[in-house]
């Protein structure tokens, strides 16, 4: 099968394309026809070999990279229950997997963890763009800051891969959403429903904010986020590790987000999308290896807009 692969870690110039075998589904997976994949901030670290074990443990090359992708499914291992060859399925595979099985390639390997049915009003496109961003906003919404209708939550880097589901999850949950993003992409998060847009080269967050319920930080900017809080607030990160002495704030509660999606909660996040009450915004391109090259190039610029996806095949 075609697969854009790496045969070292370093820039994005590595990638190339590569003809692989088939990944053999194990009894617990299914084997996927992917449709289309999208690309993590992940995908760079991993590519740059910065992501350590259990990764680089097990990886060997020439390596095949990505975990979101849409598709249909092609095979189904002897104990998988609820998948059948030709259903229309998206997901993320397994962190921990072997080489190999990435999702830059025309097939993967896939457990069920994390796996769900597209709904009808969901495209390949549209559902690859969905497991690592908009999962990791749902778990931070929904199960670990258990944001409340009525409470006020602060998301910097609202404009980013998971910032725009994390804005709109936030409005849909009845939350008044204030978020921090570059100038140009103000309205954009303004009609998205963004009630206060924060240019952050101009204005601090901490300069106008104040008493916040929550904050959800994308950037890895804690100390900001801490300021925003009150007294018994709750920050949860997902681009930082606090420190002790910031774990120790008063009562505020500060922790990196380990998020541990589940199919469930991806069929809630797709159910937000075909309901309208999550827009996406997406780059999509086409299985190129040049594209491959300016999606990481673009996305390790730090300004991306909403998700890039690579559409596979129709
Ligand atoms: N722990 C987890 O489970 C988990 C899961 C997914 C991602 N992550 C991590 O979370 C981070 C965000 O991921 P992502 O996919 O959203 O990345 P992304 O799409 O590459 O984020 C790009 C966005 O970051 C914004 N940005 C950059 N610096 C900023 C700053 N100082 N203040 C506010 N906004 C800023 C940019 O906004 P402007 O152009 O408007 O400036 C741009 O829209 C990455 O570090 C990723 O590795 C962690």
């Amino acid at each position: 099968m075609k697969t854009i692969a790496i045969d070292k870690y370093g820039t994005a110039k590595e990638f190339y394309t590569a003809e692989m075998p088939q990944p053999v589904p194990q009894a617990d997976e299914v084997l996927v026809k992917v449709h289309a994949f999208s690309i993590n901030p992940m995908d760079i670290a991993g590519r740059m070999g910065a992501l350590g074990a259990p990764f680089t443990d097990l990886w060997s090359f020439p390596l095949v990279l990505g975990w979101d992708f849409a598709g249909t499914v092609a095979q189904v291992g002897d104990q998988v229950t609820g998948f059948a060859v030709g259903d229309a399925v998206f997901g993320s595979v397994s962190s921990a997997h072997a080489a190999n099985n990435g999702t830059y390639g025309e097939y993967v390997a896939a457990g069920t963890k994390e796996l769900a049915h597209i709904p009808a009003g969901l495209s390949f496109d549209q559902a690859a763009a969905l497991p690592i961003a908009g999962m990791t906003a749902y778990y931070g919404m929904k199960h670990n800051l258990n944001l409340q209708a009525g409470q006020k939550i602060l998301i910097q880097g609202g404009a980013g891969g998971v910032g725009l589901f994390a804005v709109q999850i936030a409005k849909a949950f009845g939350a008044h959403v204030a978020t921090t993003a570059s100038e140009n992409h103000r309205e954009m998060l303004e009609q998205l429903g963004a009630d206060e847009v924060i240019d952050y080269h101009q204005t601090s967050p901490a300069e106008v904010l104040h008493d916040y319920d929550a904050v959800f930080d994308t950037v890895g900017d804690i100390e900001t986020g801490l300021k925003v809080l009150k007294a018994d607030g709750q920050l949860a990160t997902i681009a930082g590790q606090p420190t002790p002495e910031q774990q120790h704030d008063q009562q505020k509660k500060v922790a990196f987000q380990f998020t541990n999606g589940s199919s469930a909660d991806l069929t809630a996040l797709a159910d937000l999308v075909t309901s309208g009450k999550i827009k996406l915004t997406l780059d999509v391109h086409d299985f190129t290896v040049e594209n491959v090259i300016a999606a990481h190039e673009t996305i390790e610029a730090h300004h991306t807009t909403g998700k890039i996806v690579i559409h596979v095949t129709d």
